[in-house]
């Protein structure tokens, strides 16, 4: 079982059983667990506790994956890692037929008798879901509206009867395999994404609880951005600042996210130097990291080089009274063209 230095605080339970698909999720000094994320976390883990599966949802960025580990990594259990794919069929998650054994017995006891009994027998590989529900291991399923909805026709048992229906077993006394009672599912999406998603089945959402997650408040995204970049508060403070005032003034709310941020802030601390835009270290970092956002798949830029100008230029204080303009737009231009 590999470990995956990641979110918790808690330890696995290392008698929960071990399978090379396991992962251990282990403390993560970089884990920001602030008020928010201790409210969030502890509405997770009551819908989780009290059975059922949890649905982490909302745009890009929003913190879905790491939470969906840190909660995944409350529970103590080993986790199974699934990525959401177009090409997932129910065979990829729940197992699949894997050659055939023959065996032959020969009874020769009595020197003049002769018996021989051949018996044929299809191999089955189990799969992440069924190992996962046959030990009770959880299941983190990230981006699970990246599979086809008919792949994930398995969970809506498992969810609401407790039972994996496993047709390739049937026949053999194996085809339906009682859940564990410590099996958790926990899956996350990301509603808003554009290409290469599949609109989940109602019946699926109808049997999970769904928490919405939007971007984080400011003092949480400013540790998060200093824990994970290693600049301190201040600076880290200056650039939520200028990425949170594009998102609200962008031509898109969930863009930039708190990546750009967190890049943003690396290239700070990697360069030296403060977050200012006399700072030309800065000033290109913001430039190309925030200006090269694509919001739902249109060519044009969810914020302009020049709108960031601006943007970096009033929160210093600098502003040059609305010389820089929008070029690709946004609900700031839109106000400024207005007069408003
Ligand atoms: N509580 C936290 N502590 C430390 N870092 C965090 C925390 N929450 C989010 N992050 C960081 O923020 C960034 C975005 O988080 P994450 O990848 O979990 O978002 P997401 O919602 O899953 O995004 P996407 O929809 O694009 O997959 C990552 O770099 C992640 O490490
Ligand atoms: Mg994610």
């Amino acid at each position: 079982m590999s470990v995956v230095p990641f979110a918790s605080h808690d330890a696995v339970d290392p008698d929960a059983g071990d399978q090379s698909d396991s992962i251990a999720l282990a403390p993560s000094e970089a884990f920001v667990s602030s008020a928010a994320v201790q409210d969030i976390t502890e509405r997770a883990m009551a819908y989780l506790e009290a059975g059922y599966a949890l649905h982490l949802s909302g745009p890009p960025g929003t913190g879905k994956t790491t939470l969906a580990f840190h909660v995944a990594a409350q529970l103590g259990r080993p986790a199974i890692l699934i990525h959401g794919d177009h090409e997932f069929g129910s065979s990829d998650l729940i197992g699949r037929e894997s050659g055939y054994r023959k065996s032959r017995l020969v009874d020769n006891y009595i020197p003049s008798v002769f018996k021989l009994e051949e018996e044929g027998r299809a191999l089955w590989i189990d799969n992440r879901i069924t190992t996962a529900c046959r030990l009770g291991h959880s299941i983190i399923y990230d981006e699970f509206n990246r599979s086809k909805p008919e792949a994930n026709n398995p969970f809506l048992s498992i969810l609401s009867e407790g039972v994996l229906n496993i047709p390739g077993l049937h026949g053999r006394g194996e085809g339906y395999v009682k859940v564990h009672p410590c099996f958790r599912a926990i899956f996350t999406s990301n509603p808003a994404e554009y290409a290469g998603v599949y609109r989940a089945q109602d019946a699926l959402l109808d049997r999970m609880i769904t928490l919405e997650l939007g971007h984080y408040d400011r003092e949480t995204e400013i540790a998060i951005t200093a824990s994970k970049s290693g600049v301190d508060p201040q600076r880290a403070a200056r650039v939520v600042d200028v990425v949170r005032a594009c998102r609200v003034e962008g031509k898109d709310p969930h863009f930039p996210t708190l990546r750009a941020t967190i890049a943003i802030a690396r290239v700070l601390a990697t360069r030296g130097g403060e977050a200012s835009y006399r700072n030309p270290v800065f000033l290109w970092a913001c430039r190309d990291i925030l200006s090269h956002t694509t919001p739902n798949g249109k060519s044009d830029q969810a914020v302009s080089p020049d709108f960031i100008d601006l943007i970096l230029r009033r929160s210093e204080g600098a502003e040059e009274g609305g010389k820089a303009t929008m070029r690709s737009g946004g609900r700031a231009a839109a106000r400024a063209k207005g007069g408003k």
